[in-house]
């Protein structure tokens, strides 16, 4: 997956825009090549023996494009070659405040020099200032933090049983939540017990109960399920999904949902996880179809990229339904994490990286769709929320086609443009 940095500046569109071209022109090279010719290789014999240590001692559980990455600074990063790349990655959309933003890795160190830990058997002296902060700048009663995205979801999803058996009197352990198909939260069991993706859930039951699967929108499919089953505490969406392609749904589903769940007394979690945080034009991808959802779970550029920061935000109807001692995590909440994601948001909000990523997604949407080329079949996003959908050719993929970019990489610029779907190419 890649993303452009929201901290792009008025040159860079340029400069996407060629690199988009060669990716196309790469793909179109491909067709005559041997499809496994480049993958896995590095430039490099320096790269390639840092990657030989990895595949060594290292868990085979990611496919990496062979570039060894050593530095990082706003847009750009630079591979131990000193080769530097414009990143298109961005972390999954950690990184939408740019590298090692001055004011965010300063944060960092100042509270590192203070206290680091406090775990939660205390009180510490910034964990109220940032849960003021993301309250009042989200407008909710109140936030419960977490460190990873698939954790926040997790307690979206406890909370939401909770708030099922406690407010809605839904009978014990008959409460269902509904997620979307190609829906991506993470690889836990909870988190692969609602996916669809058999590489991602396969082989590793048995799986969650009181999970159901619907179509993405399709408000049909949701108002069916709401209808038949009255034990349905809530439906957890992605406003855009990202990992399945950034897939848009139809304007009004959103909205639709929201207003089909409260007609039903059920509850919207809105995983911006990955959408959130300024990627799609707006703070939140929500915002787009005017919907506050009932669970707002955020996490990756909560803390831009440079410590695992994830949340929770609803009101005290839901959130007083889990009571002390029934959730919680060691490092959630530490004076660390609290005083990195009030400086990321800050960021956020003083630099108007929502309103540049709008205004920079558009004009490369609008020149993306220009591009003259046979093999790309459409171009789609909102903000720099952007994918390219490639045709495959000659049995080649864009995934295979991207390597061979990375491969053959010769300017002394080169995007990364991979997605975890074959032929789904994220351009920003
Ligand atoms: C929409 C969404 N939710 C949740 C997650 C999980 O986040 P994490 O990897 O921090 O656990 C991801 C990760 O890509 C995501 O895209």
């Amino acid at each position: 997956m890649s993303s452009a940095l929201l901290r792009f500046g008025p040159g860079a569109p340029q400069q996407l825009l060629s690199l988009a071209r060669q990716a196309c022109g790469g793909l179109r090279a491909l067709s005559e090549v041997a499809v496994d010719h480049h993958a896995g290789e590095a430039s490099s014999s320096l790269q390639q023996q840092y990657i030989d240590r990895e595949n060594r001692y290292g868990a085979h559980n990611y496919a990496p494009l062979p570039v060894v990455l050593s530095r990082g600074e706003g847009v750009y990063a630079w591979d131990v070659d000193n080769k530097r790349y414009l990143d298109f990655l961005s972390a999954y959309g950690a990184v939408n405040q740019g590298h090692s933003h001055p004011k965010i890795t300063q944060a960092l160190l100042e509270q590192l020099s203070i206290i680091t830990l406090t775990s939660r058997a205390f009180y510490n002296d910034v964990l109220g200032e940032y849960e003021e902060y993301i309250t009042k700048l989200f407008g909710y009663d109140k936030v419960l933090p977490m460190n990873t995205g698939v954790e926040a979801g997790e307690t979206a999803i406890k909370l939401a049983r909770r708030w099922g058996y406690d407010v809605k009197g839904v009978p014990k352990n008959e409460a269902v939540v509904l997620f979307a198909e190609h829906n991506f939260w993470g690889r836990t069991l909870a988190a692969i017990s609602s996916s669809t993706d058999p590489e991602s859930y396969g082989g590793f039951g048995p799986y969650m109960p009181g999970f159901e699967i619907i179509p993405y929108n399709d408000l049909g499919a949701l108002e069916q399920k709401l209808k038949a089953n009255p034990n349905i505490v809530a439906f957890m969406v992605e406003p855009i999904q990202g990992e399945a392609g950034i897939v848009v749904p139809d304007a009004g589903y959103l909205s639709g949902a929201a207003k089909l769940l409260h007609q039903h007394n059920a509850l919207l979690i809105a995983d911006e996880v990955q959408s959130g945080l300024g990627r799609t034009g707006r703070v939140l991808a929500c915002e787009h179809e005017g919907v506050r959802p009932d669970l707002l779970v955020l996490g990756k550029a909560l803390s831009g990229g440079v410590y695992p920061v994830s949340a929770v935000l609803a009101d005290d109807e839901i959130m007083l339904s889990i009571g002390r001692g029934q959730h919680g995590s060691t490092y959630g909440g530490n004076p660390v994490a609290a005083r990195v994601a009030v400086a990321a948001l800050k960021v956020l909000v003083e630099e108007r990286l929502a309103e540049n990523s709008d205004k920079q997604g558009k004009l490369l949407r609008s020149q993306l769709q220009a591009i003259q080329s046979s093999r790309i079949a459409e171009v789609r996003g909102k903000g720099l929320f952007i994918a390219l959908v490639i045709k495959p050719q000659g049995g080649v993929t864009a995934w295979e086609g991207t390597h061979e970019v990375a491969a053959a990489r010769k300017g002394p610029i080169t995007a990364f443009l991979i997605s975890s779907e074959q032929n789904v190419v994220r351009v920003a």
